[in-house]
C-alpha cells in the first residue's frame, strides 16, 4: 500500500478502496468507483459552494488564510504594494516572471495604446438612464466589446488571447471613466497616452477643462490598491471567469460575467456597502449598539468588510490599506468616517463572536475610505475593484485555456426532487 494514499471501508459492503493522495488532494472521481451493486452511480462528493473542493491546479496567487500571507507567482504581495507598479504586477501575474526593462517597456506601451474605444461604445453608453448603476454599465459594455471584436472567439490561438488580454486590460479604465462621467453628465474624457495607467484613470475620471495634475501621492495609492486587487485565486468572480470561460466563449463575454459576479455585495461590492454601514452608525457611540444588532440578527446583519471565506487571520491588504490612507488624508484631509472605522475595528477585534469565528478586517474595510477620499462616488466602488482585477480574471482564463486536464465546468447534484411520475392534465387537477 502506498503512504501516499488513502484506504477508504465502505460500510455498506465492507469493501475497502486504496485511493492517490496528489498535492494534499484526492480525485473526486477516484470515488466514483465506491459503489453498492452494478446499478448504483457510485459516490460523488457533496460541496455546496466549494468550500473544500480544489477545481484547478494554478500556479499565480497563492494564500496561506490561517497566517494572512498572499503571495503572485511567489513575491510577497507587501514587497509588490512596496516596489511594483500595477502593470508590472500584471505582468507578473500572466506571465509568471517579473519582465525584463524591455519586456516591461513594450507591454506598458501595449496597453497605452490600446486604451481607445470604438465611438459606438459611446453612443451605448449614451443609451443607459442618468442614474444607472456604473458596474451594470461596465458589465455591459464589456461584454458589447465582444462584438467589436469577433476575432477573440478563436481562444486556441495564443497570439490572439494575446491581444484581446492588452485590449481589456487597457480599455476597462476607459469604459469605467466614460460610466462614470455618463453618470454626473459630464463629457468624455479621451485617455492620454503620455500618462502612467493610474495616472490616465484619474485625468479621464476628474479632468474639468484644461490640463488635469496627476497628483503623485494619489497615483501611487491607486497603483497600490490596483497592485492588492489584481488577483486573489479562486473567488467566485474568477470561479465565474474560469467557469463561463471554459464554454469556450470569448473573452469579452467571461469578463463580463466575472464582473456581474464581482458586482455582488458579498464580493466586490462589499466596500461599498462598508461606507454605507459606516454612514449609517453615524458615529463612535452608536458603535456598540450596531456589534449587538450584527450579534443577535443570526447572520442577517453584518459587519461589512470583516470576514473571509480563506483568511482567518488579518487580511494582509487590509493592513497595507490601512498603513497608506494616512499618506492619502494628508493630501484629501481625513475622511470623518475613518474614527467610526477605528472603533469599530477595534471593539469588533476584542469581542468573543468575532473572534471566536475568526473574523478580520478584509480588503474592503478601509479601501472604500480612500477611494472616497479621492473623490470616487460610492458606486464607482466595486469598478475600481474590476479594473485590476481584470488582469487576474485574464491570467486565470489564460491558464485555464493552456491545462490539459480542464474541459467545459459542469458540477453534479444530488437530486431531491420527485420521483418519475405521470403528467395530470388541468382539468383533472384538483
Ligand atoms: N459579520 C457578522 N458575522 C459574520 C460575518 C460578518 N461580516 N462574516 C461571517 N459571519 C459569521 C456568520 O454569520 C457565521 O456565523 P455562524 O457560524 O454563527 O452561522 C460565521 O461567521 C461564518 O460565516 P459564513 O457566512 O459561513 O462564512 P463564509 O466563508 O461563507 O463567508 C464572507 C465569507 C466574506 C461572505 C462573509 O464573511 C461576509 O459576508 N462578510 C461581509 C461581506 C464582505 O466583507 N465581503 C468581502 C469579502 S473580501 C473581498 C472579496 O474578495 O470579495
Amino acid at each position: 500500500m502506498s503512504k501516499d494514499s488513502l484506504s477508504i471501508t465502505d460500510n455498506r459492503t465492507g469493501k475497502t478502496y486504496e485511493v492517490v493522495i496528489e498535492n494534499g488532494t484526492i480525485k473526486a472521481l477516484d470515488l466514483r468507483q465506491i459503489k453498492v451493486g452494478d446499478g448504483d452511480f457510485g459516490l460523488m462528493t457533496y460541496d455546496p459552494a466549494f468550500t473544500n473542493t480544489a477545481s484547478c491546479k494554478s500556479r499565480i496567487t497563492f494564500i496561506d488564510g490561517d497566517r494572512g500571507v498572499l503571495t503572485y507567482r511567489g513575491y510577497p504581495i507587501e514587497q509588490l504594494a512596496e516596489r511594483s507598479d500595477y502593470l508590472e504586477t500584471a505582468y507578473l501575474i500572466l506571465h509568471g516572471e517579473l519582465p525584463t526593462r524591455p519586456q516591461y517597456e513594450s507591454f506598458v506601451h501595449s496597453i497605452t495604446h490600446h486604451t481607445l474605444v470604438h465611438e459606438n461604445i459611446k453612443e451605448l453608453m449614451g443609451g443607459f438612464r442618468y442614474d444607472a448603476h456604473p458596474m451594470g454599465m461596465l458589465m455591459s459594455t464589456v461584454a458589447a466589446l465582444s462584438t467589436f471584436y469577433p476575432e477573440a472567439k478563436h481562444i486556441h490561438d495564443a497570439q490572439n488571447r494575446g491581444d484581446q488580454i492588452f485590449r481589456l486590460i487597457a480599455k476597462i479604465p476607459t469604459l469605467a471613466a466614460f460610466a462614470y462621467r455618463h453618470s454626473v453628465g459630464m463629457p468624455y474624457a479621451y485617455p492620454d497616452n503620455d500618462l502612467s495607467y493610474c495616472g490616465n484613470f484619474l485625468q479621464m475620471m476628474f479632468k474639468m477643462g484644461g490640463r488635469y495634475k496627476v497628483n503623485p501621492v494619489l497615483e501611487r495609492a491607486l497603483e497600490v490598491l490596483f497592485i492588492l486587487h489584481a488577483d486573489h485565486e479562486q473567488n467566485c468572480s474568477t470561479s465565474a471567469m474560469r467557469g463561463v470561460g471554459s464554454s469556450e466563449v470569448d473573452p469579452y463575454s467571461s469578463i463580463a460575467a466575472a464582473i456581474a459576479a464581482l458586482y455582488g455585495p458579498l464580493h466586490g461590492g462589499a466596500n461599498e456597502q462598508v461606507l454605507h454601514m459606516l454612514h449609517e452608525i453615524g458615529s463612535k457611540d452608536k458603535i456598540p449598539g450596531f456589534i449587538k444588532e450584527v450579534k443577535t440578527s443570526g447572520g442577517e446583519v453584518r459587519l461589512m468588510g470583516f470576514g473571509h471565506r480563506v483568511y482567518k487571520n488579518y487580511d494582509p491588504r487590509a493592513k497595507i490599506i490601512k498603513r497608506m490612507a494616512d499618506q492619502v488624508f494628508e493630501v484629501t484631509g481625513r475622511n470623518s468616517l475613518l474614527d467610526i472605522a477605528l472603533e469599530l475595528e477595534r471593539i469588533a477585534l476584542e469581542d468573543d463572536y468575532f473572534v471566536k469565528r475568526k473574523l478580520y478586517p478584509n480588503v474592503d474595510f478601509y479601501s472604500g475610505l480612500i477611494y472616497q477620499a479621492m473623490g470616487f462616488p460610492l458606486d464607482m466602488f466595486p469598478v475600481l475593484f474590476a479594473i485590476p482585477r481584470t488582469s487576474g480574471w485574464l491570467a486565470q482564463w489564460d491558464e485555464m485555456l493552456e491545462d490539459k486536464e480542464q474541459k467545459i465546468a459542469r458540477p453534479r447534484q444530488v437530486y431531491l426532487g420527485a420521483q418519475r411520475r405521470d403528467y395530470v392534465p388541468l382539468a383533472a387537477r384538483s
